[in-house]
């Protein structure tokens, strides 16, 4: 990659900031490994300017700002629209990070074809072809004639491509690069330098990204952490590749809702929102083995049924594994804790694992209570009854504390037919309302649950 004659760049150290005009394995000030990463120092003039514009002027009494009005756009898929907060925010930059093949691609080039149709939207596809863009197109039977499309991966060219239009697709950060640094498309540097020329277009004229971004084998977003720094929106698309549910959730969004997640299927013709989710986190064989409870979590600003399950087998090495998929590690050894100490279940010989349905993350303390039930419904072997829902958070002292919308919980579980629901004591006046159409139980303690459900 040829270097413009103007910009200088250095290499610093991520961990101490020393810097060295050449690359280095090793910092020679820390001494860690790995961290010296390529920086301009002088930049081209052009981007100076570009930079004033964004950000430039004085300082200015906050009454003289005109209000910038933040138009929504519909992307053409209503789940994708909730995920964002209620649409597409003009002039936002949206990452989209995912594993391989999980369908970031597919699910932008739909929405490009859908914008196309009023707006001129450029696809700047670095990974594939123009060719391998219109065969996807063909095959999820797109109307997207006036999509432009672009097949490049050095990002300096693309500013001047960008006159009239509003929606860009960036397919992928890590595969774009600029001239300005030497180090190749993907390293840190680049990546992060990408992204801000990005973020300045974004800024000054008003136009709409979206930027796939790889995740790495642990599950987080490839690159710099400054990358979700810039972006106004970090949205994960998950999935198991064997099925076909997708859910796309949200972990930053300066307009909207974090919790809110969506739920999708993988199709023949592309992806489809799944309006009636409410089966989607519950399994077939629900209820006839131990170890299984569902409980109503709250995503953002929707409620559904998840069936949360566990095993317990006995321990071979001498120290026993907590596995949890779906919920927090330390949350799961937390509960184990207050069931040993609080009701004299014992799980010191047994290996556990606990898995959240449909691949969904539940963090809200609601389901606490659940996760005790199946930890107690494995170590008893009794199944808990298929139309029982379990809701509400649990203390160190093994009190069950109240929950917020309790009310729309306790809707759920009528809607989908369960004929009982364990509710936190101090949360029974608001669901009173209910009792005749579904048993309400209260529980003031784990072990108030634990009778209800195992003992009765
Ligand atoms: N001809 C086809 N028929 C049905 N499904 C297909 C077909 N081709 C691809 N798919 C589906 O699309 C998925 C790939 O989608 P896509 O290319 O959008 O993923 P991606 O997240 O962009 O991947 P990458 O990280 O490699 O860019 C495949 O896993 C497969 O499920
Ligand atoms: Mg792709």
């Amino acid at each position: 990659m040829a270097k413009t004659t103007k910009t200088v760049t250095e290499f610093v150290c991520n961990e101490c900031g020393a810097s060295s005009p050449r690359w280095l394995g090793r910092c020679p000030a820390c001494g860690k490994f790995n961290t010296m990463c390529e920086e301009i120092v002088k930049s081209a003039e052009p981007q100076k300017a570009a930079r004033t514009a964004v950000y430039g002027g004085r300082a200015k009494p906050l009454s003289s700002i005109t209000y910038e009005n933040r138009n929504r756009t519909s992307s053409g898929i209503s789940e994708f629209d909730n995920v964002l907060g209620g649409g597409i925010v003009t002039g936002s930059l949206v990452l989209i990070g995912g594993d391989p093949g999980i369908g970031k691609s597919t699910l932008l080039t739909q929405i490009a074809a859908h914008l196309s149709r009023s707006k001129k939207v450029l696809y700047f596809s670095a990974e594939e072809s123009c060719s391998q863009v219109k065969l996807r197109t063909q095959r999820l039977n797109l109307n997207s004639d006036e999509l432009l499309i672009m097949n490049e991966t050095c990002i300096d060219g693309l500013e001047t491509e960008l006159d009239g239009v509003e929606f860009c697709i960036i397919d992928s950060v890590q595969a774009v690069y600029t001239d300005e640094l030497s180090s190749s498309a993907g390293s840190v540097g680049q990546v992060r330098e990408c992204a801000s020329k990005l973020m300045r277009i974004a800024k000054s004229r008003g136009i709409t990204f979206f930027i796939v971004g790889h995740v790495t084998k642990e599950g987080a977003l490839a690159g710099p952490k400054v990358l979700e720094h810039i972006m106004d929106t970090v949205l994960y698309f998950e999935g198991e590749n064997q099925e076909n549910f997708r859910i796309l959730r949200s972990v930053k969004n300066r307009f909207g809702n974090v919790q809110e997640v969506g739920v999708f299927e993988m199709t023949d013709c592309g992806i489809i929102p799944v309006t009636d989710y409410s089966g989607v986190f519950l399994s077939e064989s629900r209820g006839e083995e131990p170890g299984s409870v569902v409980t109503p979590a709250q995503t953002g600003a929707r409620c559904m049924n998840v069936e949360i399950q566990t095993l317990i087998s006995k321990t071979a090495f001498g120290v026993p594994r907590r596995m949890p998929l779906g919920i927090d590690y330390n949350k799961l050894v937390l509960l184990i804790a207050v069931l040993e100490k609080r009701c004299g279940l014992n799980f010191a010989n047994s290996d556990v694992y606990l898995n959240a349905m449909g691949g969904i993350k539940l963090g809200e303390p609601s389901c606490d209570l659940a996760v005790c039930a199946a930890l107690a419904s494995a170590f008893y072997g009794k199944p808990v009854d298929k139309y029982a829902a379990v809701f509400g958070e649990v203390g160190l002292t093994g009190e069950v504390r109240a929950v917020s919308y309790c009310e729309k919980r306790v809707a759920e579980c009528v809607k989908m037919g369960f004929k009982k629901v364990l509710v936190p004591a101090k949360n029974m006046k608001s669901v009173a309302k209910f009792a005749d159409k579904i048993s309400i139980v209260p529980v003031l303690y784990v072990n108030t649950m634990i009778k209800a459900l195992f003992k009765d």
